[in-house]
């Protein structure tokens, strides 16, 4: 190859570059494209962190929380105010007790498998009976809480398959309001103290899964296990929303969206 062969095609990159005015007009375009882009990503990032700071900082009363799951042996204490005072890592709670904010994951399946009470209904009210073998007819296995009742477990059972769904929805409303994340349950057909039970566990597993789930998959099922989002929900906010709730949709018999293994959803 001799250099004449690349003469011509040099040349004409020499030859004919863009007028000078143009040129210049179009690096300072493209630079302010640039520089836009570069302050509005700053800009963009500066908003995620301060929000990720803020979300993973909050303590979306998990003093409460936390105390009411130590202290608490009834349903309806759930829903009651129990002052706490938190520092960043302990709570104070009414009576004294300084407990850890953060909560100890808890096998639900295990504490399921050993309930020994089932939660029966006449056509006036519902309450917890004792015994080790399931009465004729029940509303759900395990004590009776704020969702069990006949229209709240007819709400479970036709929105079998979506209120996983609507429910993480709401979880993310509840990042900035609890009464908004209350509305969207209440929405759904859930009662008032019911929806309650359900807010205080997705700001439960906003405080204890928030990086699990913000940046993992939020699937019901996964390979037929729960998603690592789902799982962390289980375990650290299963036991305060049985506590509350009374009624899960496996205690009642209802399959939902979630996958289960066997033997976790009660025959009926
Ligand atoms: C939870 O408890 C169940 C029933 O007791 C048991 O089969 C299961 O292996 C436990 N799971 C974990 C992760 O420990």
């Amino acid at each position: 190859m001799s250099s004449s062969d690349l003469g011509p095609t040099i040349e004409a990159a020499v030859v004919l570059p863009l007028p000078p005015q143009f040129t210049k007009q179009k690096r300072t375009l493209k630079q302010k494209i640039c520089k836009f882009t570069l302050l509005l990503v700053s800009v963009l990032t500066l908003f995620a962190l301060v929000f990720l700071a803020s979300v993973s900082f909050s303590n979306y009363n998990q003093c409460d929380r936390t105390c009411k799951l130590k202290f608490c042996s009834s349903a309806d204490c759930f829903l009651s105010k129990m002052a706490s005072k938190r520092s960043v890592r302990k709570c104070t709670c009414s009576n004294g007790a300084v407990l850890n904010r953060k909560l100890e994951r808890v096998n639900t399946t295990a504490i399921d498998a050993a309930l020994v009470e089932y939660c029966v209904c006449n056509s006036v009210e519902c309450a917890t009976v004792q015994t080790n073998s399931a009465p004729n007819v029940f509303l759900h296995k395990g004590p009776c809480g704020h969702c069990s009742n006949p229209a709240d477990f007819q709400i479970y059972k036709e929105t079998a398959l979506t209120l996983t769904k609507s429910s993480t929805k709401a979880a993310v409303a509840s990042i900035f309001s609890k009464q908004k994340a209350i509305n969207q349950m209440t929405k759904i057909g859930l009662s008032d103290k019911c929806s309650e039970c359900w807010v205080g566990n997705m700001q439960n597993t906003l405080v204890h899964c928030f990086w699990t789930c913000a940046f993992g998959s939020r699937a019901s099922c996964e390979n037929g296990h729960l998603s690592k989002c789902l799982q962390c929900d289980e375990d650290y906010s299963g036991k305060y929303f049985r506590d509350c709730a009374g009624m899960t949709r496996r205690r009642a018999g209802i399959t939902s969206d979630i996958c289960r293994q066997n033997g976790e959803i009660v025959d009926k």
